[in-house]
Order: C-alpha cells, then sequence, then structure tokens
C-alpha cells in the first residue's frame, strides 16, 4: 500500500504527458516556454482570479509574496506554528519577525480569536497585562530584536487542504490594514463559501511539489492576485527583478522561475484535476464512513476525524486523525507500519519548539493546541487513487491495534 499513488496517475496521463514533454523538448524553450504562460492562464481560471505568476516552489511563491509587499525588518507577519517550516521560514529569511498563533483544535488552522489577540498586542507594542505579553505566557521576539514591531500582514495556511477561516482572519486584516497571504500549498482544490482556494485572501502561494493536490515531477509552484499593479511586481520579482529586460533590474528579486518542462507536464494534470478533487472527497467519506461504523460496535475507539466546516470543501491533501494519546499515536503507527500500512505524521515539532527558532526563546507550553495537536496527530494513506479495499485495511489494522 502506498500513502500516495503518484504511479496511479502516471500510468493515466503517460501519453499526454510523454507528448507534452516531447512538444518542449522539440521547441527548446525551456526557460518560460510557451507551457508556462498556457498553464498560468488556465490555473489563473480555475481559481477564479485575474492573475497566476508560476515560479519554481512554493516556498518561492511565499517568498515572493512577501517581497511585493515590501516586507523587511521589524515587520511582524503572523502565522501558525502547526504547519511545514516553508511558512515561517520565508518570514525569517526576510528579516521580518514570525508571529506564531495558535491553532484552532478542530480545524488544525489559525484561530482567528488568538489571531485578533496577537495583532492587537503588537500593535500597542506588545502591552503587558498581569507582566506577561497577551500573546502567549512571555515576552517574545520584540525583546529579541530590540526593536519595534509593526504589524503587517498574516499568512494563514489551509492545512490538510481545509481552507482556513478567511472571513474572520480577512476582517481582522481590514481593521489593522495588514495584507494576508493564503499558504493553499496544501489547500489547493478546496472550496470556501463558494470560492476556490487560492482567491481567499489578497494573494495566495501554491506548491506543485508532487506530493501535494496538484503537483508535478519536481519543485514548482504559483501566486494568485486579482491585484494588477502586486501581479505586475511579482513577475518583476520572479526573474531577478527585471524591469524592461532581463538586464533592467529595478528591484531586488529571486530566480524564482517554473521551468517548461514542469508546465508542461502540470497542463494535462490540471485537466483531470477536478475529478481528481472529487475522488478525493470520496474517499474521505469512505473513510469517515468506516471510522463511524466502527463507533456503532461496543469497543469504541477514541478519536477526532478531520472537520470540515459548513461551506467548506477541503482538497484532502492529508487524512488526518488526532488519536487519545502521544502513546496511543505511536502504537497505533507502529501497528499499521508492521501491517504494511504507511502513515505520516504531518507535524511532529512545532515550528516555535525547532532549534531554528530557538532564537526567539519560545517555549513549550506556549502554543498549547499545535503541541498537544502534534503528539496525537497522524496521517492515514490517502489520495485520488487510494483503494476503497486499502481503506478496509487500513481501518482493521486500526481495530486491531487499538482495541
Ligand atoms: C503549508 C506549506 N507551505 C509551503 C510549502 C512549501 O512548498 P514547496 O515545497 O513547493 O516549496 C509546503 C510544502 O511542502 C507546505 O505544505
Amino acid at each position: 500500500m502506498k500513502f500516495i499513488d503518484l504511479e496511479a496517475q502516471q500510468q493515466l496521463l503517460r501519453p499526454q504527458i510523454d507528448d507534452a514533454i516531447k512538444r518542449v523538448l522539440a521547441h527548446g524553450k525551456y526557460i518560460m516556454g510557451p507551457e508556462v504562460f498556457e498553464l498560468e492562464e488556465r490555473l489563473a481560471d480555475y481559481v477564479g482570479v485575474k492573475h497566476c505568476i508560476s515560479c519554481a516552489s512554493g516556498t518561492d511563491a511565499l517568498l515572493m509574496s512577501l517581497m511585493a509587499q515590501g516586507v523587511g525588518p521589524g515587520d511582524a507577519i503572523f502565522t501558525t506554528p502547526f504547519t511545514f517550516v516553508a511558512t515561517g521560514e520565508v518570514i525569517s529569511l526576510l528579516g521580518a519577525t514570525p508571529v506564531f498563533v495558535d491553532i484552532d483544535p478542530r480545524t488544525f488552522n489559525m484561530d482567528p480569536e488568538k489571531l485578533a489577540q496577537a495583532v492587537k498586542a503588537v500593535d500597542n507594542g506588545w502591552l503587558i497585562e498581569d507582566g506577561q505579553p497577551q500573546i502567549t505566557n512571555r515576552t517574545k521576539p520584540s525583546t529579541i530584536n530590540h526593536q519595534p514591531l509593526t504589524a503587517r500582514g498574516i499568512i494563514p495556511v489551509d492545512l490538510f487542504g481545509l481552507p482556513a477561516d478567511y472571513d474572520t482572519i480577512n476582517a481582522v486584516a481590514e481593521k489593522y490594514e495588514l495584507f494576508v497571504i493564503e499558504d493553499a500549498a496544501q489547500g489547493f482544490g478546496g472550496v470556501y463559501k463558494g470560492r476556490k482556494a487560492g482567491s481567499l485572501a489578497d494573494v495566495a502561494a501554491t506548491s506543485f511539489f508532487p506530493a501535494k493536490p496538484l503537483g508535478c515531477y519536481g519543485d514548482g509552484g504559483a501566486v494568485f492576485t486579482d491585484d494588477d499593479a502586486l501581479a505586475d511586481i511579482l513577475r518583476t520579482i520572479r526573474i531577478h527583478g527585471k524591469g524592461e529586460d532581463k538586464y533592467d533590474n529595478v528591484r531586488i528579486g529571486i530566480n524564482g522561475r517554473l521551468d517548461t518542462l514542469q508546465a508542461a507536464i502540470l497542463l494535462p494534470k490540471l485537466e483531470i484535476f477536478p475529478e481528481e478533487v472529487q475522488a478525493r472527497q470520496k474517499a474521505a467519506d469512505k473513510y469517515k464512513k468506516l471510522f463511524n461504523d466502527l463507533n456503532h460496535q461496543p469497543s469504541t475507539i477514541n478519536h477526532q476525524l478531520p472537520f470540515v466546516p459548513n461551506g467548506l470543501t477541503s482538497a484532502w491533501a492529508q487524512y488526518s486523525i488526532l488519536l487519545v494519546s502521544n502513546k496511543q499515536r505511536n502504537a497505533l503507527q507502529k501497528h499499521l507500519s508492521d501491517s504494511g500500512i504507511p502513515t505520516a505524521i504531518y507535524y511532529p515539532k512545532p515550528l516555535h519548539l525547532q532549534t531554528a527558532y530557538a532564537g526567539f526563546g519560545y517555549q513549550r507550553g506556549d502554543f498549547p493546541v499545535s503541541e498537544n495537536v502534534s503528539e496525537r496527530i497522524l496521517s492515514l494513506p490517502m489520495g485520488p487513487y487510494v483503494k476503497e479495499e486499502d481503506q478496509v485495511k487500513v481501518l482493521e489494522a486500526v481495530i486491531e491495534a487499538l482495541n
């Protein structure tokens, strides 16, 4: 059994992908070839925004989005510690300060109420109540850099494919005049109240890493926005800050282009993507039914299934369940592995506890929900091509392990 079956999709699309690669080899425009622009148009159409700026990875998509907003030292960018490191890394790369905000225990996405508290605290110059700052239990980044922080932006993450609570997050942003960058690396294909992930904030970043909902055969990413001026800036940042031509450099940029070959590979994949999103939903429904049937039996397994708020659709990048304890999670993972069932832990260590962020002085206990979830979460085999019989096997192994 595979954790994500990428081969099944390749078999299905092999002739189209072979043709696409041959076409690129024939025209030889490996950098910014016609497939790049065709893909951008189709992606923008799919998401329902004016502009798609493809780029070299999801990390570059986030980095370019921050650069386009002119982010730098002294800027506070609010994000969740329960995410892949790239989300926080890009903030630090620009010398800005990531201010972490704990997650909602049911959706695992940024908790908008805690976001409002954190923004208020930074906006007030980290006002201290009862000798303690409001964000966590102790004084945080502002004392490390010895400089005042200015609240500038928010990066909510659509974790495991589920869009974050954008109505509330965008309202906080509006109140404090902050920009919002949707990290849709995992959310691409998801829907929030009728709008597609990638269109839910001022700008959105996604990843085409092979295992992502829409993946290429290497690294790739894209930025989405309705803002014409921002799109122009993003297009120049992607190519070394180019102006009129590539030897006219009007700003500092990066080498952030998507390879033509990857764009060509993505085109046939995008064609079947809507069906794949439906197939992921079907697989999620199947897991839900299997787990719920289980709970009607006398020996109930304690777990929390993924929660999808009304009006939202997950892209189901992962199907992650929450066990009762770290011990139970680890024992279950071992039993599944012994039974030939691959699983993954996203993420075993929240960002504030990573060595890379040790300089901020965060401690265990600062973001209790993220910490607790990281100890109990387990992602099961998932994807558009996961077989129902394999899902049944997963459940059988879960029952064996937990009863
Ligand atoms: C939430 C999140 N943000 C950003 C990224 C970075 O994407 P990439 O690996 O394409 O740079 C990833 C992917 O790993 C991710 O899961």
